[in-house]
């Protein structure tokens, strides 16, 4: 997904004998992307990796990941929805065949159940608190500020320090990153907004212990495995296939001579949807630019920003962990005053992330609960 890695030990070629200091067998698990097609990881394990002590139907846990419950169908309306009356656990609030979004708010714990989602990559964007990302691969530190990506079926838990609270993408047709950022060989270009080296990789740990059971969500319904030894009992292994973490300041914004489309904002994409990162930066040097985004009406894309801290220059009103949706259909733009106040500015301390969706987002039943309903009227 990123580049080559190799940690611990490896053998010279795939799929050949490889034996431990004590002589005992170790087994092989290819983690593949699209079949046999695309990007791959290979991981040695102490025990074989498919064998479990138990498998069986499970209701979910909303400390790792429910389903999203749909609301009825709603009227065409800008949303406003507020993520710090959240609570704890996860809570899905909004939801295409793309993409499922949640808040998720987790006290400091050490949980001795993990999670795998076969329903798609998780993007996770940490609003505030510590935690470790403990997976087959290492040991990742995160916090504030940080994307986090777990990729699909990776058995993972969270070791929370501090609370942990901030929003979740599951990202059904996968993530990759704009391929615009790349050169023929798939490294990042000179002109990119950012760097290999902006890429956090999991510190590799060694087997050792994992959680006893591990919820996995595929299709939206779960099933708990008990396996008989450690998901996190790993020598080695190589690939591109790895979880990471990205800090949204080391994002490099560009500053155009008039205001430039969101698109130069572009971070990640996936199936269906771009992700933009505003972060803070010298706005439009044209002397008689206007730095706010002018109104659009984008006829197929729904808008969704995550707001995290500074002033954000076309809105007012909204403040940290509030989530607005702009429905495709109607016009868009910066509240009134805001347009005409960024005459004149030269830069921004807004901190936000976006998410355009080519298909139209449901809201669930958690997120009218969590709804700030005079938002829609707010543009009169
Ligand atoms: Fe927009």
């Amino acid at each position: 997904m990123l580049h080559y890695l190799s940690r611990g030990s490896v053998p010279a070629k795939p799929h050949t004998v490889f034996r431990d200091a004590r002589g005992k067998l170790l087994y092989e698990e290819c983690f593949t992307r699209r079949g046999f097609d695309t990007e791959f990881s290979i991981l040695y394990h102490e025990g074989p990796p498919q064998v479990d002590e138990e498998i069986g139907p499970s209701e979910g846990d909303p400390r790792l990941r429910v389903a999203a419950t749909l609301a009825p169908p709603q009227p065409l309306r800008r949303r406003l929805v507020l993520g710090e009356n959240a609570p704890q656990g996860v809570t899905p609030i909004l939801a295409s065949e793309d993409v499922v979004v949640s808040l998720e708010r987790h006290p400091p714990m050490e949980s001795d159940i993990g999670f795998s989602n076969g329903d798609g990559d998780d993007l996770h964007f940490v609003y505030s608190g510590k935690a470790v990302l403990e997976t087959p691969f290492g040991d990742l530190p995160v916090g504030e500020g940080d994307y986090v990506l777990v990729p699909r079926g990776v058995p993972h838990r969270f070791r929370v320090l501090e609370a942990l609270e901030g929003i979740v993408f599951e990202l059904r047709g996968g993530f990759h990153l704009p391929v615009q950022f790349r050169n023929p060989v798939g490294q990042l270009k000179m002109d990119a907004p950012f760097t290999h080296r902006d890429f956090r990789a999991p510190g590799f740990t060694g087997p050792r212990p994992g959680p006893s059971e591990i919820l996995v969500k595929k299709g939206d319904r779960f099933v708990k495995r008990r396996p008989r030894s450690s998901v996190f009992d790993v020598v080695g292994w190589d690939g591109t296939v790895w979880p990471f973490a990205f800090p949204i300041l080391a994002y490099q914004p560009k500053t155009g001579l008039i205001h430039l489309p969101p698109t130069i904002h572009a971070t990640f994409a996936a199936p269906g949807l771009l992700f933009c990162s505003f972060v803070p930066r010298v706005t439009d040097t044209h002397p008689d630019a206007i730095p706010c985004p002018y109104p659009h009406t984008s006829v197929d894309c729904d808008e969704v920003i995550y707001y995290v801290r500074g002033n954000f220059t076309s809105r007012k009103g909204v403040g940290p962990r509030a989530i607005s949706l702009h429905p495709m259909g109607v016009p868009h733009g910066p509240h009134p005053g805001s347009y005409e106040a960024s005459i004149g500015t030269r830069s921004t301390d807004e901190l936000a992330v976006m998410m355009d969706t080519f298909r139209p987002l449901s809201l669930t039943t958690q997120a009218l609960a969590l709804e700030h309903t005079p938002y829609h009227e707010s543009w009169k």
